[in-house]
């Protein structure tokens, strides 16, 4: 089935957390997409609307048959049944194991620039943020693995939260950098929880690598937190899984979720997850479709904002951009450009690590929304060049 993916919706009025802006605003902020949900996914939600009673929900067997298939055949990872949970989102469960695994005080390593909300997940429960920047050389970013291992064998280090692929540089960690990682977090006694949000949002012909695939250590000393929320469209419909192989660490996040109330599926969680899952051609065709936004993105700045410069990026709908040639402030720069045309960004400050010199821009718009969109950026920038 050929999807249509130019067709503009419009959000305003719908209580769409990312286009609660102005009228003359243009948010390619938050990150959820402008698309529709797959033809699948509306009619399973439509048929549970048309039952008409909506009380409580249990896990189904289905569900985890879903996503034990989805793994199996899209990433070939090989889930048991018992490994899996459900959590009404990646961030309620990573807030619940943080607060279960560790103890206040304890340090978090993550690797900056990073998912904001990460932070809030830490300092919010009273643990500390150890972040290990990443280093940058010509436009790809490195691990430090001599500063990740100090940070690591710090004796109050206990939990690394990975993002595989990682938001917002999109990146796929290949191999031997998660075989790097296990080795060092077993090591120092430190557990690892990888966020794979976004493992399904890789341009076409690539694909990521389950954190939990690369050995018996890693798959031993992990807590890997998946969602159909990032590759379907579906945040607000609260469904996550957690898969944890470990039966000792399992244990310890299913007593965690279960005490915070975050492992009760909504009337619509189940259905949207299982149809989501049986939506592999709609899929493929939005990587196509993000593929050639991020090319249009990178084209369009090379030829008009040359002091922009866009990342590689291999996985996600997000781009990162340098703005350093202009700024060493990028939030005072996203700021300038909503001013003066109502474009929103995000600023990389706020992922921390060098952040400051970026920009993060979600692609994941209808085509003719994205010329809007660079037509904006390269107004704004024309215009801060002379000072107007
Ligand atoms: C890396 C990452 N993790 C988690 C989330 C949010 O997950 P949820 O809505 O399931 O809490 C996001 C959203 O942008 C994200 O980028």
């Amino acid at each position: 089935m050929k999807i249509n993916f130019d067709e503009i919706i419009d959000r305003r009025g719908s209580n769409s957390s990312k286009w609660n802006v102005q009228e003359n605003e243009l948010p390619l902020s938050m990150a959820d997409m402008d698309f529709k949900a797959s033809p699948e996914i509306i009619e399973a939600l439509s048929k549970r609307i048309r039952h008409g009673i909506f009380g409580y929900s249990d896990v189904s067997d289905e569900w985890k048959e879903s996503i034990i298939h989805w793994w199996q055949t899209r990433h070939q990872f090989e889930i048991q049944k018992e490994w899996l949970m459900f959590c009404t989102g990646v961030i309620p469960a990573i807030s619940s194991i943080v607060r279960k695994i560790t103890t206040p005080a304890e340090k978090i390593v993550v690797l900056t620039p990073i998912y904001n909300i990460f932070f809030n997940s830490i300092l919010n429960n009273g643990r500390v943020v150890l972040e290990c920047p990443l280093v940058e050389k010509d436009g790809r970013y490195e691990i430090d693995f001599i500063d990740l291992e100090s940070k690591l064998s710090d004796p109050q280090t206990t939990m690394m939260i990975l993002c595989n692929p990682h938001n917002p540089i999109g990146k796929i960690w290949n191999r031997e950098e998660l075989e790097k990682i296990g080795e060092l977090c077993e090591k120092h006694h430190v557990v690892v929880v990888s966020d794979e949000i976004h493992c399904d949002l890789t341009d076409p012909g690539k694909s990521y690598l389950p954190y939990a695939s690369i050995s018996k250590n890693c798959l031993n000393n992990s807590i890997v937190c998946v969602a159909p929320s990032k590759t379907f469209n579906l945040a607000g419909l609260q469904s996550a899984a957690i898969i944890v192989a470990n039966e000792a660490l399992r244990n310890k996040v299913n007593r965690a979720i279960n005490t915070d109330e975050v492992a009760e599926p909504n009337a619509f969680a189940m259905s949207a997850t299982i149809a989501a899952y049986h939506s592999q051609y709609w899929l493929d065709e939005l990587r196509n479709y993000i593929f050639e936004n991020k090319k249009l993105v990178r084209e369009y700045i090379a030829l008009h904002i040359p002091e922009l410069k866009v990342l590689d990026s291999e996985a996600t709908y997000l781009l990162w951009i340098d703005c350093r040639e202009i700024t060493n402030d990028s939030t005072e720069l996203v700021n300038e450009i909503r001013k003066k045309t109502g474009l929103i960004l995000s600023s990389g400050e706020i992922y921390r690590g060098d952040g400051f010199h970026y920009l993060r821009m979600n692609t994941a718009y209808p085509r003719k929304v994205m010329i809007d969109a660079l037509n904006r950026l390269h107004h704004a920038i024309e215009m801060i060049k002379i000072g107007g």
